[in-house]
């Protein structure tokens, strides 16, 4: 099995600490290794070989550093001049997979997750793989505890096991509204997307080429037309501009007939935002996450990162305060999923 490494997002909902040149997956936001290394280092599985990385052309260096820091050569790694999310980076990791002649199974990776326990994520990989190997496209399902809209909800039927031990998906619903979101959560049958995916490249192309088309065909020319350097993919820029930007989810899983689930208890978070960053971590007896020089009196709930100087918080509930050398972010933890809009303004403004 072939894991993909996805490594293309920018991270904005993590500003200021994430930056473009910088982003998320590249921090250790999460202990002494970077979300990246972690990403691969949990790998440490027998059938699981070199990884491939998709991630944007800015981040080449960063991503060669950080690969031999943990002394890991990759299969190879592919350059997007940008980002046009999931669906064609997972597109132009197949074909480069194909090219070596192998219709391996991939293991589709964000870069950005933390796993705490390794050996049920082991155990469902081994799962996954059987069920991949036989033409089934493999979720990684996570039990909700809330109702969140911004991950992929996939509606299964516990009776309805496949051969494989995998259960079959009804429906699957990518970031619906908070309604639905709800009624998801309350009716119990529903799984949370993982963003982790496993199937052959070869029905991952298909899937794409059966349903949207136009990806397909732009992502084949573009690889084509790419310039190889060793083990680094230059992915040519002229068509893959008029490649359609979409997710995996919305192009595909969405609309396959093939796709199953195999559950996850794992402790699995998207490191998204600041309020996931705040449950992955321990906090003090109110409730607080602090980094730096930190002071608080009565503060509860908060998450507050400080760099070069102190930050001292009085009186406040559910704040993350967010200190660095050129920025300081406050915000509610409850809006904290609107920081990219914060972001979005900044580059209306320069
Ligand atoms: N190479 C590359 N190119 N990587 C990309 C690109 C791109 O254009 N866009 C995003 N990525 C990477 C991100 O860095 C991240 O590691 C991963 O792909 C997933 O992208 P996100 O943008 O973080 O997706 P999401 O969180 O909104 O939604 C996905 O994950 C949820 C779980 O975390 C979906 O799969 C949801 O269904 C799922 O619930
Ligand atoms: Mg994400």
């Amino acid at each position: 099995m072939i894991p993909v490494i996805l490594s293309g997002g920018n991270g904005s909902r993590l500003w200021p600490i994430s930056r473009k040149q910088n982003p998320k997956q590249f921090l250790p936001l999460v202990g002494q290794q970077t979300l990246f290394q972690q990403t691969i280092q949990r790998l440490s599985l027998e059938e699981v070989s070199a990884p491939v990385v998709v991630c944007n052309d800015a981040h080449r260096f960063l991503v060669e550093e950080q690969l031999e820091a943990i002394n890991c050569a990759p299969h190879s790694i592919l350059l997007e001049p940008f980002g046009r999310n999931t669906a064609p980076a997972v597109a132009l990791a197949a074909f480069s997979i194909l090219e070596n002649g192998q219709d391996d199974v991939m293991l589709v990776l964000p870069a950005d997750h933390v796993i705490e326990n390794i050996e049920p994520f082991h155990h469902a990989l081994k799962i996954a793989s059987a069920a991949a190997q036989s033409g089934e496209m493999v979720l990684f399902g996570i039990t909700p505890d809330k109702p969140e809209t911004g991950f992929g909800y996939i509606q299964t039927t516990p009776s309805a096991t496949t051969e494989n031990g995998t259960l079959r998906v009804e429906a699957f619903v990518e970031k619906p509204n908070a309604e639905k979101a709800q009624a998801y959560l309350a009716s119990g049958d529903y799984f949370w997307n993982s963003g982790m995916f496993m199937f052959q490249a070869s029905c991952y192309l298909e899937e794409l080429k059966q349903h949207e088309p136009s990806i397909y065909e732009k992502v084949l020319s573009t690889f084509q037309r790419s310039r190889k350097e060793d083990k680094v993919l230059h992915i040519d820029s002229d068509i893959f501009a008029h490649c359609p930007d979409d997710s995996i989810d919305y192009a595909v899983m969405e609309k396959t007939t093939k796709a199953c689930v195999v559950p996850l208890q794992a402790n699995w978070n998207d490191v998204g935002s600041w309020s996931a960053l705040w449950d992955v971590h321990a906090k003090d007896e109110n409730g607080n996450v602090a980094k730096g020089d930190v002071l608080l009196e009565q503060t509860s709930n908060c998450y507050v990162h400080g760099e070069d100087r102190m930050v001292a918080l009085l009186g406040l509930d559910n704040v993350v305060v967010v200190d660095t050398k050129d920025a300081l972010m406050v915000a509610s933890k409850d809006k904290v999923q609107d920081v990219k809009k914060l972001v979005q303004a900044i580059e209306k403004k320069q």
